[in-house]
């Protein structure tokens, strides 16, 4: 089993979407093995980013990411990361494929609902990010 980080982000629990997001998560055949919602500061939020600290967009996506509360998962199925960015559909919804999750309820590339890990190498660190081990149970 593979565990990739995702974040139903800001605009979507603002629009009470977190229960309709986690249906498509456990319907399609993920286990979610650690679960937190919490609102970021600015500064972790930043450190979160950091691979994307060079980007025009960096600033505007990290203050963004602290407007209001978010949930941090951590899940798990054969093919996690693949399978939970092909749920999520692509960054901006406008690009989405019909029933993903950005094109369902996303907003703009910003404010797109959902975030996973785009590597094996970047999940792991994204996961210890946010979890201790004894916070994650299989
Ligand atoms: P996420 O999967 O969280 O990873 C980085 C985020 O940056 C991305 O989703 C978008 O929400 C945000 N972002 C804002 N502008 C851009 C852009 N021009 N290209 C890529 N990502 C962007």
């Amino acid at each position: 089993m593979e565990k990739t980080l995702a974040i139903i982000k800001p605009d979507a629990v603002e629009r009470n979407l977190i229960g309709k997001i986690l249906e498509r998560i456990e319907s399609n055949g993920f286990r979610i093995v650690a679960m937190k919602r919490t609102q970021l500061t600015l500064p972790v939020a930043e450190g979160f980013y950091y691979v994307h600290k060079e980007r025009p967009f960096f600033k505007d996506l990290t203050t963004y990411m602290c407007t209001g509360p978010v949930v941090l998962l951590v899940l798990a199925r054969d093919s996690a990361i693949a399978e939970w960015r092909k749920l999520m559909g692509a960054t901006n919804p406008k690009d989405a494929e019909a029933g993903t999750i950005r094109k369902d309820f996303a907003i703009d590339i910003e404010k797109n609902s959902a975030h996973g890990s785009d590597s094996a190498e970047n999940a792991a660190f994204e996961i210890a990010y946010f979890f201790s081990q004894t916070e994650i149970q299989e």
